[in-house]
């Protein structure tokens, strides 16, 4: 039976469970695939410490460049992580003729455009599977199963951490820090937190869905990102009493020749299936024409689940070679001549509605002084609602808009900030709402 030599550069959480896999399914693996898919070596910094794995004498080591230079190797799994030394790596590589498998989301984003073209011309497969949610097949669907689709929008709930957060918020009551501090004890939190509290690691995976979707490069910089450090218990109050939860929402769409990429705190109804999407899961809804909708759930992050889509991709490649069909599915699911830049609409053109919540004084005339400059600039309040009543201090008072372009509303809350009347300022959270006009 062939043998595929595959080699690990990283062996943290993810990277130990490809191995335990690749050790405990080689039967089911290698009767499914055809080829026997061989751990041949295991590069780390760290080779000392027990991964509860019993490794052949010799896999060990700690010199990743001796791993893409030996001719043994046919697939490299690239598990470090980060944008300096596993993209060296993934060139070099590459440029030895070597197959890709990687997770790595930010790599990818930034500099992904450079990547796969490298792939392409050197003429080897490069999978990234585990690199946007976690073991849900949202790649290959997009790449393969939708290949006759137009797609018209994705919307997901692509982090596991800020959801977590949110749920815990909303549901138990917990402070921010004890839910991110569980996050990170329970290792689906990035090493730095920040890219996944301030939205980074959603924009990250929506770059790279929006790219694979409508045949554009990636484009990482136009992406609008918002995370959830300024969400407070108060607005998770009031969106629940207007039959809304807050998500952390990655929202592409593609309207005509532009395209919304953005991320950011979004309310969405009780009914909407993301609503129910809690904890560390991950789900997103693809929105196609052919096939209407699709919704993929399933964790996003962790050691099995994660390991589950890397070794998807060990067995697509070792099937590709079996075969002679390396580059069968065009890396970004367009082939390359068809990729194209496609612009990303600024946050200020896109049009929703909108949660807003000022602090105002409790007087005669401030609702409508704060009406009359919504009205003035072209937004129509849906509904309008104050909490308490305090004679001489202030207090919430919450509107949710109809739709209204964003740069009409920002130009409202300016003026409506400098009134004399509102103290702090207004708070603004999207509403991603199919039965609101
Ligand atoms: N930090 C990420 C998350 C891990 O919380 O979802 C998976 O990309």
């Amino acid at each position: 039976m062939k043998q595929i030599n595959i080699a690990l550069l990283g062996c943290g959480t993810v990277g130990t469970g490809v191995a335990r896999l690749l050790l405990e399914k080689q039967d089911m693996i290698r009767a499914r695939v055809g080829a026997q898919i061989n751990l041949a070596r295991v590069a780390d910094i760290d080779i000392t410490t027990d991964r509860g794995i019993r490794f052949e004498p010799g896999v060990l080591t700690t010199d990743a460049q001796a791993v893409i230079e030996d001719p043994q190797i046919d697939i490299i799994v690239e598990m470090i992580g980060g944008e300096t030394i596993a993209k060296d790596l993934i060139l070099a590589a590459i440029d030895n003729g070597k197959h890709i498998v990687t997770a790595n989301k930010a790599l990818l984003a930034s500099h992904g455009n450079a990547i796969f073209a490298a792939a392409a011309e050197k003429g080897v497969d490069l999978a990234f599977e585990a690199s946007v949610g976690g073991c849900m097949p949202i790649i290959k669907t997009i790449r393969e199963s939708l290949v006759s689709n137009d797609i018209t929008s994705m919307i997901g709930i692509l982090n596991g951490t800020c959801n977590y957060i949110l749920t815990k918020i909303t549901d138990d009551g917990s402070a921010f820090e004890t839910a991110l501090g569980e996050a990170q004890a329970s290792g689906f939190a990035e090493a730095d937190p920040t890219l996944d509290i301030e939205g980074i690691d959603t924009a990250h995976k929506i770059a790279i869905l929006s790219a694979l979707a409508y045949g554009m490069q990636i484009n990482l910089k136009d992406v609008y990102t918002e995370g959830i450090s300024q969400i407070t218990p108060l607005d998770i109050e009031f969106a629940g009493q207007f039959g809304y939860r807050i998500k952390l929402l990655a929202i592409s769409k593609h309207k005509g020749e532009s395209v919304e990429a953005r991320v950011h705190p979004t309310m969405i109804p009780f009914d909407n299936m993301l609503s129910n999407v809690n904890a560390n899961l991950n789900a997103v809804t693809i929105c196609a024409d052919a096939v209407e909708d699709i919704l993929l759930y399933g964790r996003g992050a962790g050691m099995m689940p994660t390991a589950s889509a890397v070794l998807g991709d060990l067995a697509d490649i070792a099937r590709n070679l079996l075969t002679g069909a390396t580059g069968r599915v065009p890396l970004l699911s367009y082939q390359m001549n068809n990729i194209r830049p496609v612009p990303v609409l600024p946050i200020s053109e896109i049009v929703t509605h909108y949660y807003l919540r000022f602090s105002a004084l409790d007087r005669p005339g401030v609702l409508s002084k704060i009406s009359g400059i919504l009205g003035k600039n072209q937004i129509s309040i849906k509904s309008a609602y104050q909490k308490g009543r305090k004679t001489n201090g202030s207090v919430p008072l919450v509107m949710l808009t109809h739709s209204a372009r964003e740069a009409d509303v920002i130009q409202a809350l300016k003026e409506i900030e400098s009134l004399d009347v509102v103290s702090k300022q207004p708070v603004l959270i999207r509403i991603e709402d199919e039965n609101n006009e």
